[in-house]
């Protein structure tokens, strides 16, 4: 039933970005479009798990759930990431935890991220869960007090010792892929990126993600990669960037300088499921020859192009169907109040959006949601 109702809301999905595509077609050489869900360039693996392009969605707790990743997927998101789910939920088999680790086939290959601060538990957790996903997570960088406070997340960067233990015990319960997500170090005077990358490497992890700032730093000030460049020369395994990336030019940048196989987006996706595609787009159609300079004035013209072309008919067309999507998973009153949060982020910076955005908090059912966002079409 969710199977045919999905593969129904794709499918309309497709119909409703056709013109962008059709317009960029004639603009640019694009491929594989509208639907970006298979498109490969620059694939690698983690582990036995084929990624077949650069452009990542985050883990994003109260995020990435199924719709999210949906329509991640879609946009051309080669990996998913389930929100992060605490091992001591799964180990005592918490209704609440286990339902976080379901992903229907729309949503791969899908990480399933766990969070905890003993390594058995860790363990237990990935390999009660590991059939669920293609790729087990750990979260080593989560800068919340709540996870702090028990150990967990970013916590474990202060305590080499005990990350490696849990991944260690994590690699020895589970066949599938491992991986770990850092910060570069619990704060500036502590930053052991260079380490702990190591240290998971060594205990076998197949790839890291790394959010470039310290725990310390939460969601402040901004992303430093240039600890990571040093890194990428030090381990063989795949890295992933986290932090800031919000634009095709900067993607390309961090790809090409420092070398890195993955990128990941998430504060500028929320709401704007399209970021991927304009990302994964700007990338491949900057050709590999062209010069930092005329790749940055290319993909200013492009982003122009898009900004164009993906008019708020377009944007208002897929948000009904993202809703559409969060209903079928989450029912209609719980969707609804998690969509009032979503069109704020994607109308963010229109015209007169602080009169609408009133109306986005009075929304209480689909058809109310369906007139308010009627209301900004041609704005
Ligand atoms: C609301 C929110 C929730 C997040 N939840 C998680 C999480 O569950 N697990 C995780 O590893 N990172 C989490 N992050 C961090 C992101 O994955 C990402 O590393 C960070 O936001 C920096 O990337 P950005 O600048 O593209 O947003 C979260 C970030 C935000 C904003």
């Amino acid at each position: 039933m969710v199977f045919k109702d999905i593969a129904d809301i794709l499918s309309r999905l497709e119909k409703t970005v056709f013109p962008l595509f059709e317009n960029l077609r004639k603009e640019y050489d694009c491929k594989n479009y509208p639907d970006l869900s298979q498109t490969e360039y620059s694939s690698f693996f983690i582990g036995n798990v084929k990624i077949n392009n650069p452009v990542i969605s985050a883990p994003m707790a109260g995020i990435s759930d199924n719709t999210y990743r949906i329509f991640a997927r879609f946009f051309g998101s080669s990996l998913l990431y389930s929100e992060m789910v605490t091992s001591y939920g799964l180990f005592y088999k918490h209704s609440k935890s286990i339902e976080m680790t379901h992903a229907t086939e729309f949503e791969r290959p899908f990480t399933l991220q766990l969070f905890g601060a003993k390594p058995e538990i860790v363990a237990d957790a990935a390999s009660m869960v590991e059939d669920r996903a293609e790729i087990i997570d750990i979260n080593m960088g989560c800068p919340v007090p709540k996870v702090i406070k028990t150990g967990s997340g970013g916590a474990l960067l202060k305590d080499e010792e005990l990350m490696k233990q849990i991944v260690r015990r994590a690699r020895k319960s589970i066949k599938k892929p491992l991986t770990v997500k850092l910060r570069l170090g619990w704060d500036f005077d502590s930053v052991n990126i260079e380490r702990t990358a190591m240290i998971a490497e060594s205990e076998g992890a197949d790839a890291i993600a790394v959010h470039a700032r310290t725990v310390r730093q939460g969601y402040s000030g901004h992303a430093d990669y240039s600890h990571i460049s040093n890194l990428k020369k030090k381990i063989k395994i795949p890295v992933i960037i986290s932090g800031d990336i919000h634009n095709p030019f900067k993607a390309l940048r961090l790809l090409r300088n420092i070398n890195c196989e993955g990128i990941m987006i998430g504060r500028a996706a929320r709401g704007n499921p399209w970021i991927f595609a304009i990302i994964l787009m700007g990338i491949i159609l900057s050709d590999k020859k062209m010069s930092d300079e005329n790749a940055a004035d290319f993909l200013k013209k492009f982003e122009k192009d898009i900004d164009y072309f993906l008019n708020n008919d377009i944007k208002v067309k897929i948000l009904i169907l993202y809703l559409k999507s969060l209903i079928l998973f989450i029912g209609e009153e719980k969707a609804v109040k998690e969509f009032r949060k979503i069109l704020g982020w994607a109308f963010k910076g229109i015209r007169n959006i602080t009169d609408i955005k009133k109306d986005f908090f009075k929304i209480n059912t689909f058809s109310e949601a369906e007139k308010v966002m009627t209301g900004l079409i041609g704005m």
